[in-house]
């Protein structure tokens, strides 16, 4: 896109680029179809569920800013494995079918996840073998059904411990062993022998610690020979992480020299009281302003990012009235507004910071 006309959306026609409400003039009709993906040099992403897809507006702004994503909840182990160790690929489908009709890459998440073990597996656990040849069936059929449909999958999500301190005490660790990841990265790849395959976990940019404990993983995977491709930040952070956390961490992360996925990106609003010892923004402006910053750190750090190692930047959500933070149990007072879009589908500062960093 030349210099002019990205000069051009960034004024009046950012204001139609980003928002799904106003009409264009004649004049910036043109500008209007573009949309943050159209300035982006790599994939930008997007968590849906397949609930959201009913509502107009909702698919108008995801289609006209996004081009990736990522089910929020319908390609993981719970939405798929019943009781009966049957599957059920409806809503995983769904999805799928919603991304190649509207022409977004797939981003499958997450294969296998310490916070998710189908009653299928815990009836299992203990029986050796037979939990054995459940895990990499489980892997081979999902991972084999969307073979050439997803661009990536999370295979492993959150193997390391919430002090940062080494990895996850599991359902998976206890019945195959600490290698229960470099399984589920063999028998993905067996599955699907070109999608990148990646190592996902959050409080990267917060915890120094758990980033050591994470990147030692890496190396452990990458050592024994597991098709591990790509490492994976969710960047779930707050207003009141620290100016500088999240550029280090993807410098850190991007040490690998592996494609990088910036892959939950929500910056949660909420105030001071609700994070001990952060600094009070009491007015929503002011909040608003600091969630510009973070996003604009986030998309700077991921922009220097050599282009072979930019995965996609992918956020946590649409609106803000979509995001995980404003359910239970995470809805607090149900006043969060962490993502580009507000309740309206209107961008926020956040939107323009994003767009103003993408056209530089
Ligand atoms: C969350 C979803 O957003 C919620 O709707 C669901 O109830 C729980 O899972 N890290 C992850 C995501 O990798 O899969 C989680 O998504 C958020 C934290």
């Amino acid at each position: 896109m030349s210099t002019q006309s990205r000069r051009h959306l960034l004024t009046g026609g950012s204001a139609l680029l980003l928002g799904a409400c106003s009409r264009p003039a004649p004049a910036q009709a043109e500008a209007a179809l573009a949309g943050l993906k159209q300035l982006a040099p790599f994939p930008l992403g997007v968590a849906a569920m397949t609930g959201q897809l009913g509502d107009p507006q909702f698919v108008d702004l995801l289609v006209r800013n996004f081009s990736q994503l990522t089910p929020e909840w319908e390609m993981k182990m719970e939405a798929i494995l019943k009781a009966d160790g049957d599957f059920d690929f409806a809503r995983a489908d769904a999805l799928a079918d919603f991304a190649a009709n509207h022409s977004l890459r797939l981003h499958g998440h997450t294969l296998i996840w310490y916070a998710e073990t189908p009653v299928a597996f815990e009836r299992l656990s203990g029986s050796g073998q037979a939990f054995a040849d459940a895990y990499r069936t489980y892997i081979l059929r999902v991972a084999g059904r969307y073979r050439g449909r997803v661009v990536g999958w999370d295979v492993v999500n959150e193997a390391i411990n919430e002090d940062g301190e080494g990895e996850r005490d599991c359902l998976w660790s206890r019945n195959l062993g600490p290698d229960y990841a470099a399984l589920a990265f063999g028998y993905a790849r067996e599955a699907d022998p070109d999608a990148p395959l990646f190592l996902n976990d959050y409080f990267l940019e917060t915890m120094p610690n758990k980033r050591r404990s994470f990147l030692r993983l890496a190396e452990r995977l990458l050592k024994s020979g597991a098709p591990l491709s790509g490492v994976a930040t969710q960047t779930h952070v707050s207003i009141h992480i620290k100016p500088g956390s999240i550029k280090a961490a993807i410098r850190d992360l991007a040490s690998l020299g592996l494609p990088l996925h910036l892959s939950e990106l929500d910056v949660s609003t909420r105030n001071a009281e609700a994070i001990a010892g952060a600094l009070d923004m009491a007015s929503l402006a002011d909040r608003l302003a600091h969630q510009a910053r973070v996003v604009e750190e986030a998309a700077e750090a991921f922009a220097a990012l050599p282009a072979h190692q930019q995965y996609a930047f992918t956020l946590w959500g649409l609106r803000d009235k979509d995001s995980w933070l404003r359910r239970p149990p995470n809805a607090g007072d149900g006043s969060d507004r962490p993502l580009l879009f507000d309740d309206a589908g209107r961008p926020k500062p956040a939107a323009r910071a994003l767009l103003d960093t993408l056209a530089r």
